[in-house]
């Protein structure tokens, strides 16, 4: 899909469908009033008739009879002012893109409101239109082609085509590749996207400038001693692997940061056998690495000053014969023991080792994105991400970038009195605690493996997969994380202090 700019006024646009972003309860708007005139009432009465308020997500099609240079007329509804985000810009263009594929058109121009900074709106139009037009329909045997949208104008009156609007729009088309590389991983047939196949894909499309990977083979695995995945792979046909992807960037890093993403590829539970219909989806359980993957195959385009490190180890978790049983002891690399009482909670103990072996590399922060527990849903749902940090303004730079990039993150707390729950009677640790605040006791048993290092754990197990088809995605894999990973390697790299400036960071977006 083609973008253009276009200096033009709203009566004079060609196209097929003109989207309008309207604020809420400003359906009387200049702009609505003048095309309104042209339309001689028929907006207005249209308007009235059903009751549009340009409440958030709400819209209106209408036909214009030739009376226009638009044939179809889209009101969005923006919410209400002081309230209209980023997501709200990229949620109404979505909404256009999908309207337009509805009236059969070939392109569509969307209005940018003389009130906003075509800087800042720009890029996230872009973006989500973009993300609006993913599908995955390699398995479909009768997919219909789906609507060809050429083009998309972004116009008004004086548009002047800045630097800014170029490099925000530039910004948007590069991270969309990696949001559809994560979907494409998790939507992939679990008995396909396999811990070898990950390894391949990461190698695939992982390349480029700076960016280089190693995948290790179980020998390498065994040598490193990532007990914790070889212990979660004892139950399986297939091999693991341990995928290591590393960016360096042409000067000097200004930091160091060390990512590591659940690759559990399928998690029937093992012995700890899950119902049926929570097995459902559970190819969805690599979702964390898949992020990683994805947000990684954009650096050599991106090109952020930061030394980048993405850890994903990676099998799937089967109840085979020599599957490890309720009872086992895990020995990991930092000497700690951990006793499995539920070969469910099986996220955790392959994470274990990705962390203690990040950790020794001394990174600037961790950060790691895991579909990790069924807690964390019920706890904040589907859209929302659990954040668990042990520096306070790492997981305030990554909600603000978060924010910025259309993914939510809401922090939970490392409780310290729960760690009493997650003592063993034989071991240093069990792998679960009692029977609530699941999402914190995971936390706090992943907070085991990272030291003293600044760390950030995203429990991503809602939102990175989406069980009803969406604006800007369809059912299945969402990519979520890619879009903050992004966000944050830009944060990041202009972080100057460390730990202590995070907050006045400024944004290059
Ligand atoms: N992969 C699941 C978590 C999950 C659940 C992700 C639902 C997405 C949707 C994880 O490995 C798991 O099974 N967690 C258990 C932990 C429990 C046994 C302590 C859970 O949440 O039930
Ligand atoms: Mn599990
Ligand atoms: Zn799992």
């Amino acid at each position: 899909m083609e973008v253009f700019l276009k200096d033009q006024s709203l009566s004079r646009i060609k196209t097929d469908l003109l989207v309008l972003p309207v604020k809420e309860h400003e359906t009387r708007g200049t702009d609505i009033r003048l095309l309104d005139r042209i339309l001689r009432g028929k907006l207005s009465q249209r308007i009235q008739k059903s009751k549009f308020a340009a409440s958030e997500g709400s819209f209106l099609l209408h036909g214009t009879s030739g009376m226009l240079g638009a044939t179809h007329l889209l009101l969005v509804g923006m919410g209400k002012e002081g309230e209209i985000g980023t997501d709200a810009w990229r949620k109404m263009a979505a909404r256009g893109k999908r309207e337009a594929e509805v009236i059969g058109a070939e392109e569509f121009g969307v209005y940018l409101p003389p009130d906003q900074q075509p800087e800042a709106i720009a890029g996230p139009i872009v973006e989500g239109a973009l993300l609006a037009s993913y599908r995955f329909d390699k398995y479909r045997s009768n997919s219909k082609p789906s609507a060809n949208i050429r083009s998309m104008s972004l116009f008004r009156p004086g548009l002047k085509t800045t630097a800014g609007v170029k490099r925000s729009i530039e910004r948007a088309t590069a991270l969309v590749p990696g949001v559809f590389l994560a979907r494409d991983l998790v939507n992939e047939p679990p008995s396909v996207s396999t811990a070898r196949y990950l390894g391949e894909q990461a190698k695939r499309h992982c390349r480029g400038a700076g960016l280089s990977v190693d995948v290790w083979g179980v020998k390498k695995i065994q040598e490193m001693r990532l007990a914790g995945l070889l212990a979660v792979n004892r139950g399986s046909a297939e091999e693991p692997r341990f995928i290591i992807i590393h960016y360096k960037p042409k000067g000097k890093a200004s930091k160091k940061v060390a990512l590591i993403g659940k690759g559990i590829t399928f998690d029937s539970g093992g012995l700890s056998l899950k119902q049926p219909k929570s097995m459902e989806t559970m190819k969805l359980d690599m979702a964390g690495g898949a992020a990683i993957i994805g947000a990684m195959s954009l650096l050599p385009e991106l090109a952020p000053e930061v030394e980048v490190t993405g850890y994903i180890p990676t099998t799937d978790n089967l109840p085979g014969g020599s599957a490890q049983k309720p009872g086992d002891i895990i020995r990991y690399l930092n000497g700690k023991t951990v006793e499995v009482l539920n070969t469910d909670a099986e996220g955790r103990l392959i994470l274990a080792d990705g962390l203690a072996l990040a950790a020794k590399t001394r990174p600037d922060c961790m950060i790691n994105l895991a579909t990790l527990t069924g807690a964390c849903v019920i706890a904040l749902g589907n859209e929302v991400a659990g954040l668990f940090s042990n520096q306070q303004p790492l997981a305030d730079s990554l909600i603000r970038c978060g924010r910025e990039a259309g993914e939510k993150l809401w922090q939970l707390p490392l409780v310290k009195e729960y760690r009493e729950e997650i003592k063993s009677s034989i071991a240093d640790i069990k792998n679960i605690g009692g029977s609530s605040g699941g999402a914190i006791m995971a936390a706090l048993i992943l907070q085991e493996f990272v030291g003293d290092v600044p760390w950030a754990h995203l429990d991503i197990a809602g939102p990175a997969f989406s069980e009803k088809d969406g604006l800007m995605c369809p059912r299945g894999g969402t990519g979520f994380g890619v879009r903050t990973l992004v966000q944050f390697f830009q944060t990041f790299e202009e972080a100057s202090d460390h730990g202590r400036n995070y907050a006045g960071a400024r944004r290059k977006f």
